[in-house]
């Protein structure tokens, strides 16, 4: 795989109102992207609340598609909110979902998080979190630049349109190297 191979990126708010200032800064990515970088939104509010019962009788369409669409992208990409200090459950329990056996999609995918909070430490507490929950799914996350989006709600405009340029910086970073992340890791396993 080359340079100019396109990368597939699914990526996902971990926020579901319709103002949420983290599917705007997904929105602002898909923007922002590289060239040779396509990044698709999943909305995770099909997902219904995790449940062991209902996994036996066969998983829940939505969360069927949530696992598929995980498992055929190149690389993920998350925008978590911070709630009390930690992931919102929303996101929490679509992960879950997607970390049941067999096949759990996250084993050794690229992902890249980042995340945006009216406050002043932009999310980092919840990154952290989400960054513990993917060493055991052994998903690759980035580690580097990161990206936690302070006073976010001064950032963006009216209609959610991100405005602030040092933050559409900071995403472009973030999504060039999540695309150098993906192709360092298909090379090694190629
Ligand atoms: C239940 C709840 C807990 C929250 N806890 C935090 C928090 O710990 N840290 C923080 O920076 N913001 C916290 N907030 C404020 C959120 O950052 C803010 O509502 C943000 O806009 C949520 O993301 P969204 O705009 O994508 O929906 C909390 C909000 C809610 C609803």
């Amino acid at each position: 795989m080359n340079d100019t191979t396109v990368l597939n990126v699914l990526a996902f708010s971990g926020s579901l109102r319709r103002n949420s200032l983290n599917t705007a800064a997904l929105r602002a990515a898909q923007i922002l992207a590289p060239e040779a970088m396509r990044i698709e939104t999943f909305d995770l509010s099909a997902i219904p609340l995790y449940n062991e019962d209902v996994r036996e009788q066969g998983l829940p369409d939505a969360v069927a598609d949530f696992r598929r669409r995980i498992a055929a992208a190149d690389a993920v990409l998350i925008a978590t909110p911070e709630y009390n200090y930690s992931v919102p459950g929303v996101l929490k329990n679509a992960i879950d979902w997607a970390s049941r056996p067999p096949e759990q999609p996250f084993d050794g995918k690229p992902v890249a998080i980042f995340g945006a909070s009216p406050g002043r430490l932009g999310t980092a507490r919840a990154q952290y979190h989400l960054r513990q929950t993917f060493v055991f799914l052994n998903a690759l996350v980035l580690n580097r630049p990161e990206v936690m989006i302070a006073g976010a709600h001064t950032l963006f405009d009216a209609a959610g349109t991100l405005t602030d340029e040092t933050t559409k910086t900071f995403i472009g970073d973030l999504l060039e190297s999540l695309g150098r992340w993906t192709r360092r890791l298909q090379a090694a396993s190629a």
